[in-house]
């Protein structure tokens, strides 16, 4: 099976440095993220610029927010797949490690990493991580929720997914079990040293990463560290507003607005999705 008409995005962009606004800072769009701030640090707003790329790309966006779907209902328009409850996290992320499976499968011995040629790209946005870790009568649900996410992080970069996981709260324990796979890291405006210590580990803080140091006034800004090169760079993401979210669209499809799709599909390009979703005349 080969995949065309995805275009070829390998890269997304975060934002400007903010001491050369020329300079862009990106991330391998195979690159899974953690997105770490306090509230009102814009967290929003990086996984915003993320599902425009994703989206204007042909990729796939599938959405966990246990937040209500608060946040990810706005992007109605262009998920895949979308959770707000654990019970739906839960299925969700078993479906997700099902279809990499299947992806094993298919290119186990025909390729080394697969890519938009071989499937579609897929990325997993999990906002407020700290919300699928469970005690009490959840705590089952909550495990398997965090066993899914450790098989996904561990074996669907090579298999053309992504994941992006957001939290207010860097601690492993209450947030971030599986915080050792996730190797690139934006820490947006934390308390306070020792959390970007958690959030970004000593090597980076020794390097010049100073989230504790961002002021309330400056949400977006950002320091990016890459555990792989061991470089930081201080970054702002720009805004996008509720407007420019709610008007994301799949590219060949038709300005229906507000039309919600939700429900995994796996439909080969995104031209004949458009073509699928054309009202029939007459
Ligand atoms: N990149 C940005 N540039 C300028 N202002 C921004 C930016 N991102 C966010 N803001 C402002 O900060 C507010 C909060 O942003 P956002 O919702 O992205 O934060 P958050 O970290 O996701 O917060 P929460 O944890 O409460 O969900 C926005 O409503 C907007 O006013
Ligand atoms: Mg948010």
């Amino acid at each position: 099976m080969l995949l065309k008409k995805q275009n070829a995005v390998q890269r997304y962009e975060l934002g400007a440095e903010v001491s050369r606004p020329k300079q862009m800072a990106s991330i391998p769009r195979t690159a899974h993220l953690a997105i770490i701030g306090e509230s009102n640090s814009g967290k929003g707003s990086v996984i915003a610029n993320i599902i425009r790329q994703e989206v204007e790309a042909g990729g796939e966006v599938w959405f966990i927010d246990l937040k209500s779907g608060m946040e990810a209902e706005n992007y109605a328009a262009v998920l895949d797949n979308k959770a707000y409850s654990l019970q739906e996290a839960k299925d969700l992320l078993s479906a997700f490690n099902m279809d990499v499976d299947t992806r094993a499968e298919r290119w186990r011995g025909q390729v080394r990493t697969v890519d938009d040629q071989h499937e579609r790209h897929r990325l997993l946005v999990i906002d407020e991580a700290a919300d699928l870790i469970r005690s009490g009568s959840d705590k089952k649900t909550s495990d398997a929720c965090v066993e899914s996410i450790r098989s996904a992080l561990s074996r669907s970069r090579a298999l053309n997914c992504t994941v992006v996981v957001s939290t207010q709260n860097p601690r492993v324990s209450t947030s971030l079990p599986y915080r050792s796979l996730l190797l690139t890291t934006l820490a947006l405006r934390l308390n306070s040293k020792s959390e970007a210590v958690m959030a970004l580990g000593e090597d980076a803080v020794q390097r010049g990463a100073r989230p504790w140091q961002i002021s309330f006034n400056r949400p977006g800004d950002g320091y990016l560290w890459d555990s792989e090169s061991n470089t930081v760079r201080y970054i702002h993401v720009p805004f996008m507003t509720d407007q420019d979210i709610h008007s994301l669209r799949r590219p060949g499809t038709d300005d229906e607005a507000g039309e919600a799709t939700a429900g995994a599909r796996s439909h080969p390009t995104n031209k004949l999705w458009g073509l699928l979703r054309r009202p029939r005349k007459g």
